[in-house]
């Protein structure tokens, strides 16, 4: 058993530009590897991250230092156990397959055909602006229960939500921006919040207002950052890598429009191929080992689920995209516990929904031609713009 190997040769900007080469290199070298640039240890290979997320005591996401607390307060995804049990059962309701069917999905579809028919007539356009980010903003202004409340403002808070979280280096910029977010998303919730209160919904608000575990204001606001700040850019992401990977692979593309079930697959496999949380931390609560390597008490874990899902051990040709792969089981959601909430909700907004829609009404959509999509980021990564044609 060794202590976790160094890398220092990695910068943060070649992992944002492709993490995929050094995700490789660690994954080669050992369980945990400190990586200098990016201050943590990064975790890479996919029985490794099982292993983390079946002893939530050993690899704790309660962190007391972390700047998420800082940034959005106290939510449950830095909590462990009864606590976190409690809070996650209180914004359930709202997630479950049942209400995502009957009350969300018909809202994504009119939001997805109303953005469809403001671009339709052009021929052209970037699909990031004009149709991810808007559908997966104005998706969750509806899914938390808000009202008068703009897409660009509540993208605007996401981001500068998830820049603060971001913000090791103390920009006071940043922290400034994150602040002022804050305290617009406040602002929203007690615009809100009475109504809620006074009238049981399917909306995320109106579950923690009514849950059976009695939610301070504190609770709700900080619960209410975490979904503004983590609800937002995945599925605007997955929207595009999904576009992404079908419009590069023209005879997957033709299978999903020959039968239209496989669109959801397409989606599935988007999420495996391009993780748009592609790290999140763990906490190490004491001296302990992981696989080939040794840990101490306190150690910060970078959760690397955009290498595992890229783990040769468990996928064949891990880089291609592929939506007829038969060992689909993946980790882009995670795993224990904090297994993503809003799964059912992705899968409805994304997969059965924005993407077919998409290529149902564009017809012959097409990458616009020398003019080649550029993914970013390693923590959250995605397409930062996708620049389409189709026939008017
Ligand atoms: C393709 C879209 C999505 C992906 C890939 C994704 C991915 C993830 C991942 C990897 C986690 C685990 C983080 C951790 O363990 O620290 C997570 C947690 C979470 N996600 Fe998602 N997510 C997506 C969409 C959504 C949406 C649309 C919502 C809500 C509207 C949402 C709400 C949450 C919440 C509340 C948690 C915390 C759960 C907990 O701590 O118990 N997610 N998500």
């Amino acid at each position: 058993m060794k202590p976790p190997p160094v890398l220092s040769d990695v910068t943060i900007e070649e992992l944002a530009k492709n993490p995929y080469p050094t995700f490789d290199r660690i994954r080669s070298m050992a369980s945990a590897v400190w990586v200098d640039s990016a201050r943590i240890h990064l975790v890479t290979r996919f029985d490794d991250i099982m292993t983390v997320e079946r002893n939530h005591h050993l690899f704790a996401s309660t962190n007391p230092g972390s700047l998420m607390n800082k940034v959005m307060g106290h939510s449950l995804m830095r909590k462990d156990d009864e606590p976190h049990k409690l809070e996650r059962a209180a914004v359930e309701p709202s997630f479950r397959p049942g209400v995502v069917k009957q009350h969300w999905a018909p809202r994504f579809r009119s939001i997805a055909n109303d953005l469809i028919n403001q671009f339709e007539a052009d021929g052209e356009t970037d699909l990031f602006s004009s149709f991810a980010a808007p559908m997966a903003s104005l998706s969750l202004i509806d899914l938390l229960g808000f009202e008068d409340v703009a897409w660009e403002d509540i993208a605007w808070w996401s981001q500068a939500l998830m820049d603060g979280v971001g913000n090791y280096q103390a920009d006071p910029e940043i922290s400034n921006r994150a602040r002022r977010a804050s305290a617009a998303i406040d602002q929203a919730i007690d615009h809100v919040l009475a109504r809620h209160v006074e009238t049981e919904n399917p909306s995320i608000l109106s579950s923690m207002a009514h849950a059976g575990h009695k939610h301070s204001r504190e609770q709700i606001r900080a619960n209410i950052k975490v979904i503004v700040g983590g609800g937002l850019n995945e599925p605007r992401d997955a929207i595009l890598t999904t576009v992404l990977g079908l419009l590069q692979n023209p005879e997957q593309l033709a299978q999903a429009q020959a039968n239209e079930k496989l669109f959801a697959r397409a989606f599935e496999e988007s999420v495996r191929w391009i993780s748009p949380i592609g790290m999140y931390p763990r906490r190490v609560t004491q001296d302990t080992v992981l696989g080939d390597t040794r840990l101490k008490a306190e150690d910060q874990l970078g959760i690397c689920v955009g290498a595992a899902n890229r783990d040769t051990g468990h996928f064949e040709q891990p880089d291609s995209f592929d939506l007829n792969r038969t060992a689909s089981r993946h980790l882009g959601f995670g795993a224990g516990p904090h297994f993503c909430a809003g799964t059912w909700v992705a899968r409805q907004m994304v997969g059965e929904i924005a993407v077919p829609i998409l290529f149902n009404r564009l017809t012959n959509l097409r990458l616009q031609a020398g003019n080649s999509p550029i993914l970013r980021g390693w923590v959250f990564r995605g397409p930062i713009a996708l620049p389409v044609r189709w026939d008017r």
